[in-house]
């Protein structure tokens, strides 16, 4: 049999699926482009890195760990720390490689093949991708023209055949955050038969913010199934590392979870340095004053060369440039500057471009004014 026969006989979805846009790496575009040095704003992570602490903790990894021995599969240390801090039950908790294993674990856990999932466009492309890949028909809710969650729209799209609701909140790629009075609107449209899946990969930024919902207790009071996503790869600077953890509504939700993911989903060293970071939240809120700056800063530049970001609360902006986003980040490539051109349907003039360090927050601008052709 032919690869190609073979592959015809595979399921449709799978044969169907997009491939996630993962973005380009810095050595790829300094050899290609021949440039010394690379912004690489296309992937939302932390210029500041890991905290000193979980640096110097790897630094005695090797001689305090046993490398032959399979990770702890319910990531104890880790479990109870954030069980504690968040006043959850530890049963509640469960980890994933990254938040993303998180969601391609809910959508295998609690998706069949015809179920209808909702979720907001422009999209997180895995918010998409994942229920697609088990069979499931995903609604996309546009944002509203000025950037903000169309929650009315949410609402309407809401059917008898809902069997999941996905948010990023604050949005990625957008940056908006929906408030407390909202959520609550929202959710309060849903039914028990649909898992709210709220993805606050970027909390750590939003937290403080007015109106940013205690999304927990507002989960909590909705009495609705539900999984709250969160991750070490954005404001603890641990993308390499893969760790993201979900909060369950019901431990047996978590459970069943459990059963679907693979035992030992998160390593040893991910689970040390993920436990040493979530104790060092002075970083965290370090990262995060860092973000703020940048983007304020971002965002005045852009104004200024006639651009209008919309609202971010995260460590990021969205905006219309006006032109082919994708032809333009490909021409600031030879710049060294990697942002994210936005590929969903109607939003081919977005690009996401990632609050860096100072020096490539403005190679960004000048890049970025140079090579625009509007
Ligand atoms: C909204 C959202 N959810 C989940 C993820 C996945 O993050 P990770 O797998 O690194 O935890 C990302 C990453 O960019 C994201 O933006």
């Amino acid at each position: 049999m032919s690869v190609t026969a073979f592959i015809e006989n595979l399921r449709a979805e799978v044969r169907g699926l997009p491939a996630y846009n993962a973005g380009l790496s810095a050595e790829f575009v300094r050899e290609r482009y021949g440039v010394s040095h690379v912004a690489k704003l296309g992937s939302n992570e932390n210029p500041r890195g890991a905290s000193a602490a979980v640096l110097a903790h790897l630094a005695e990894f090797t001689t305090t760990s046993t490398l032959a021995l399979y990770p702890d599969p319910s990531c104890s240390a880790l479990r109870a720390l954030i069980a504690e801090r968040l006043a959850v039950d530890p049963e509640h908790l469960l980890f994933g490689n990254g938040s993303e294993d998180l969601l391609a674990i809910a959508a295998h856990t609690f998706l069949a093949p015809g179920d209808e999932v909702i979720t907001v466009i422009p999209s997180f492309g895995l918010h998409i991708i994942y229920p697609q890949s088990v069979g499931a028909k995903v609604v996309t809710v546009p944002m509203r023209s000025d950037f903000e969650f169309d929650v009315d729209a949410l609402i309407a799209a809401i059917s008898p055949r809902t069997r999941m609701l996905i948010i990023s909140n604050p949005s990625n790629p957008v940056g908006c955050a929906m408030d407390g009075a909202e959520m609550r609107r929202l959710l309060s449209a849903v039914s028990p038969e649909t898992l709210v899946l709220w993805d606050e990969a970027y909390f750590e930024y939003a937290s403080d913010e007015h109106g940013y919902p205690d999304s927990l207790a507002v989960l909590r009071e909705s009495g609705l199934p539900w999984l709250l996503l969160r991750t070490f790869s954005k404001a603890y600077g641990l993308a390499g590392l893969r760790v993201g953890y979900g909060v369950a509504s019901a431990p047996e939700l978590a459970g069943l979870m459990d059963r679907v993911r693979t035992p030992f989903n998160i390593n040893q060293i991910a689970q040390q340095a993920a436990t040493v970071a979530f104790g060092d939240q002075a970083h965290v809120a370090a990262s995060v004053a860092d973000a703020r700056a940048g983007r304020d800063w971002m965002s005045a530049a852009l104004v200024g060369l006639g651009v209008n970001p919309a609202r971010s609360r995260a460590n990021f902006l969205f905006f219309d440039c006006g032109e082919d986003a994708a032809e333009l980040a490909g021409k600031m490539l030879e710049d060294g500057v990697i942002v994210k051109p936005w590929r969903e349907p109607g939003y081919e003039n977005c690009m996401r471009v990632s609050v860096g360090n100072a020096a490539d927050n403005a190679l960004f601008i000048r890049s970025f004014d140079r090579r625009r052709t509007v």
